[in-house]
């Protein structure tokens, strides 16, 4: 995965991130109108920066060849804990990676796109198993016996 590449396209967003994040999740609501009420109390001004900041800090990571794959299981495991469901994460993709387009015009060229669809089916693969796991774990047999 060209890692460099993600990180020049994240840093050209980064001076617009309020704005970004903002027409990230209009993207979202407008298409899937069924995530608006996974976030029906969140505070969507603290949000908008944790997603940011989360997605800047994993290709921080990557690039200093940290493992970032326990950080990525537990944000997984919080994920399935908010009602998050192995069906919502390709909802979020397209909305985000729209809106990398929207923000980045001639510089969202074919490789900059193959590599943060790379980038987010591997963060989102950790996160969908670890929070699947999780609840299996929570639940009791009973539970588990319906799913
Ligand atoms: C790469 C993928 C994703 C990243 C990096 C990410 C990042 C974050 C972060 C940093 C938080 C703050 C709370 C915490 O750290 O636990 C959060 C909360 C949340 N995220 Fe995500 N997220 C991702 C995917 C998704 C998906 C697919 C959904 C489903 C629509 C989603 C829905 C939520 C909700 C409902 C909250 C809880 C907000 C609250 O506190 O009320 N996220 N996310």
């Amino acid at each position: 995965m060209d890692v460099a590449l993600l990180q020049q396209s994240f840093a050209e967003v980064v001076p617009q991130q309020e704005a970004f994040a903002e027409a990230f999740y209009q993207r979202l609501f407008t298409l899937y109108p069924q995530t608006i009420p996974l976030f029906a109390t969140t505070n969507m001004k603290r949000q908008q920066s944790s997603l940011m900041a989360t997605l800047e800090l994993v290709v921080a990571g990557v690039v200093r060849g940290d493992d970032v794959v326990p950080s990525i299981e537990q944000l997984g495991r919080r994920h399935a804990m908010y009602g998050v469901k192995a069906e919502h994460y390709p909802m979020v993709g397209q909305a985000l990676l729209e809106t990398f387009e929207q923000f980045l015009r001639d510089k969202w060229t074919a490789q900059v796109e193959a590599t943060w669809t790379e980038a987010y089916a591997m963060i989102t693969d950790y996160m969908k198993r670890a929070g699947e796991r999780h609840i299996i774990a929570i639940n009791t047999p009973e539970e588990n016996r319906r799913v």
